[in-house]
């Protein structure tokens, strides 16, 4: 299966430690696995212009890195939305991203789809976990696994593992 990972957390630490244990474990099972850094990529919010729908015949009109994100994206058979929680949601930047595929509507291959939250303070998910539910809906890609680590569960190995694990098994 071919995965494509979004990570919006911009910098290297707890979120990123999440997706490389995934990465890991999805590349041990014989997966090919893309990791995209949105949290660290310049991609501007849709502009609800609707060029993509009329003239643009499904391209953005916006000439920015999510032309890096999109072909990835596009070919995923699994796709995995990472972020720390940012004031009780999402990154920016990886709503950025997430919005952004407007203009093809939904990611035509992929059928599986898994979350990565990182938090500071216990429990603060349900607005992450929320959109990522309702995405899966609209979309009919099935979610197979949301995994959180709040804390002192950061970097652990027991969550490491867990994710590893997890991957490990798709
Ligand atoms: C702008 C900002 C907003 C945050 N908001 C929350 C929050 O609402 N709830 C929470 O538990 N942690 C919050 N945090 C803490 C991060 O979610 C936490 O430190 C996370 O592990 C960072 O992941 P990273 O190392 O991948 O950047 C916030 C941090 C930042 C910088």
């Amino acid at each position: 299966m071919k995965i494509a990972i979004l990570n919006g957390s911009p910098r290297k630490e707890n979120t990123t430690a999440m997706v490389e244990a995934f990465a890991e474990g999805a590349k041990a099972a014989g997966h090919e696995v893309e990791i995209l850094h949105v949290g660290k990529m310049k991609i501007n919010g849709c502009l609800g212009c609707e060029y993509c729908h009329t003239k643009g015949e499904g391209k953005c009109v916006q000439k920015d890195d999510m032309e890096k994100v999109m072909p990835a994206y596009l070919d995923s058979d699994m796709v995995v939305f990472a972020s720390p929680i940012y004031y009780f949601g999402m990154t920016a930047q990886i709503m950025a991203a997430i919005q952004r595929v407007y203009c093809i509507g939904k990611p035509a291959k992929a059928t599986k789809a898994a979350l990565l939250l990182s938090s500071g303070s216990p429990n603060p998910y349900d607005g992450a976990i929320g959109t990522f539910n309702s995405y899966c809906a609209y979309t009919g890609i099935e979610n197979v696994g949301i995994y959180t680590a709040a804390g002192e569960e950061n970097k652990s190995e027991a969550k490491l593992a867990e994710i590893r694990e997890f991957a490990g098994k798709l």
